[in-house]
């Protein structure tokens, strides 16, 4: 069996009066690549929020590989090993793909009192290995981008720049990666060419577990092994993507109709 790698239980997130996560109990098994679905304002970037600690959680648990993480600043719950993109792009237009991307790198960039006594050669040494790390990462997302680390992102198309801001979610090797809808503002033909890639960097880092922000449902039942539907804030069920689509709960949510392909 799976090792449950993060769960939370009775995750509540309450703004004023709007309660935007209601009691949430989530498990996401280590390699799963989890879907998480739901109408606009059903919550789903909360839990991403809460998670990552931009809010602190009005009430609830968060155990990510055995250690409760709940309210951790961003920086304590990255160096604990979960990393995420955001919904609206967060890439500085004006730095190059190897700055944005080193921009994530801040857990491994540390040199430590020693380091920073014998700074110059170990600065090098850290400044090529990271350089090959990004050209590594931007090679399994796009080769082509390879050549151009030192380009402004401003250059680039939305897909690239998606593919950027996942490369820089990776840099700090998180075991626990949260895409917010990283299909935003790109064609059916781009989302599925994203897709395919992140499926590829997927089976190159077996041990990389996703959560999965898709409107798509198509999208949701090609790429993910297990699924959660929220609705104000509530989970109406998980399971696999045919059990959800099937769920007359979550039918109901949609318009009282039969799920398909692009209504979500
Ligand atoms: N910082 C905030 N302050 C007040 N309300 C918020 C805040 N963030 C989210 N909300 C509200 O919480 C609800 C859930 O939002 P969100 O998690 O962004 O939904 P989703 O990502 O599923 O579209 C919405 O009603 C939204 O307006
Ligand atoms: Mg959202």
């Amino acid at each position: 069996m799976s090792k449950v790698l993060f769960s939370c239980r009775s995750l509540t997130m309450k703004f004023g009066g709007l309660t935007a996560l209601n009691k949430l109990d989530l498990d996401i098994n280590e390699g799963d690549i989890l879907g998480l679905v739901g109408p606009n304002g059903s919550g789903k970037t909360t839990f991403f929020n809460v998670v990552t600690g931009i809010y602190r959680p009005t009430d609830g648990q968060v155990v990510f590989d055995g250690y409760d993480i709940t309210g951790f600043s961003p920086q304590a719950v990255f160096e604990a090993g979960i990393s995420r993109t955001f919904q609206r792009s967060r890439l500085c237009l004006e730095l190059s793909i190897f700055d944005n991307i080193m921009l994530g790198n801040f857990k491994t960039h540390n040199l430590g009192i020693l380091g920073n006594i014998f700074r110059r050669k170990a600065f090098h040494k850290t400044c090529a290995e990271e350089i090959e790390k990004a050209v590594e990462l931007i090679r399994l997302l796009n080769p082509a981008l390879v050549g151009s680390i030192h380009r402004p992102v401003a250059d680039l198309s939305m897909i690239d720049r998606r593919r950027i801001e996942i490369c820089r979610a990776l840099i700090g090797k998180p075991r626990l990666l949260f895409l917010d809808e990283p299909s935003a503002g790109m064609t059916h033909d781009e989302t599925n060419q994203l897709m395919d890639e992140i499926l590829a960097m997927k089976s190159d880092e077996r041990r990389l577990t996703i959560v999965l922000i898709e409107h798509e449902m198509g999208i949701i039942g090609k790429v993910t092994t297990r699924c959660a539907v929220l609705n104000f804030g509530e989970k109406l069920c998980d399971g696999t993507y045919q059990s959800i689509v099937e769920n007359p709960l979550v039918q109901e949510a949609y318009l009282g109709q039969e799920v398909t392909e692009d209504e979500v």
